[in-house]
């Protein structure tokens, strides 16, 4: 049985802010309707015993439907189901890296926080592409989003050439390793919170969009270079019990399962499968129902 399983629907630019809050509204009500209604048929000891002990549901939409896409999450809070999980959470898609400042067109930490955002995915391989962000961007972006007491959703894999010549261990090595130079996840002295949390999102570029994700195995190859490549950061433990690594690239209800591994893979980050509400509900469904 899994402690904490990660389901990260990435929105992109995809929406426009109306279908964002329609979607979300859709998609926590179906949610909602749902779990209570599991809830009331099974008795409170066993629900609490059974299925992942939690499910983490982050909604990351474009920075312009965040505010009313939180208020949405915040007004539909699963109040009849014990608390500790069914989690619905708000996430962005990106941030700049620094708090306040003349940076025309930049969103901040401060300001993210605001709308009640909990996540931000950092260094996702279309702004790398896109936007030219270097692994120094996604490193100041993961110390701010740190330092903030949010949770980085750290973005790294390999372009298909890279696969080709054989360097995707290499690149992974290398994306981490600078993502996470001279972070700490211990927080500072008389913090109320404890250690931070990361999460690292193993996505091969090539396989994002296409609609054929990669062999499992290979994913699971890829969690354990990113394992070993932390232990150079923190120790087992800060390893084991604060950072997630996920899989990323075109997770569907055929596959979301075989990228949900004991000790490897906590969870998926989906793009294409979590626009609609008919696509998105079945991958709540298998996380819910085979981990028992
Ligand atoms: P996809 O996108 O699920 O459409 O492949 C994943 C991502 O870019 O995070």
């Amino acid at each position: 049985m899994k402690n904490k399983i990660y389901l990260i629907a990435n929105w992109k630019m995809q929406l426009l802010n109306k279908e964002a809050e329609n979607l979300a509204t859709q998609i926590i009500q179906e949610y909602k309707n749902t779990r209570i209604q599991e809830y009331k048929n099974t008795r409170i000891q066993e629900y609490k015993n059974t299925r992942i002990q939690e499910l983490k549901i982050i909604l990351c939409p474009t920075f312009t439907a965040l505010s009313k896409v939180g208020e949405i999450i915040k007004n539909c809070q699963l109040s009849n189901v014990p608390a500790g999980r069914d989690q619905m959470s708000l996430g962005s898609q990106d941030v700049f890296e620094h708090e306040k400042g003349a940076y025309t067109g930049e969103v901040s930490t401060l300001q993210l926080k605001e709308l009640g955002v909990e996540y931000v995915i950092v260094g996702h391989s279309e702004r790398r592409q896109y936007l030219k962000e270097t692994d120094e961007d996604v490193n100041r972006k993961v110390k701010v989003v740190l330092d903030n007491n949010l949770v980085p959703i750290l973005c790294v894999g390999e372009t298909f050439d890279e696969r080709r010549i054989g360097k995707t261990d290499l690149v992974l090595i290398r994306q981490v390793s600078r993502a996470l130079a001279d972070v700490k996840l211990d927080a500072p002295k008389g913090a109320m919170k404890g250690v931070k949390e990361l999460i690292i999102a193993y996505e091969p570029v090539w396989v994002i969009g296409s609609g054929q994700a990669i062999a499992p195995t290979d994913a699971e190859h890829a969690a354990r270079v990113i394992k070993q490549t932390l232990l150079d950061f923190f120790d087992q433990e800060t390893i084991e019990k604060n950072i997630a690594i996920i899989y990323g690239g075109s997770v569907d209800e055929s596959n979301i399962n075989d990228f949900i591994i004991d000790g490897l893979l906590d969870g998926v980050l989906v793009g294409g499968a979590s626009l609609t509400k008919e696509k998105f509900m079945p991958l709540i469904r298998q996380l819910t129902n085979s981990h028992e």
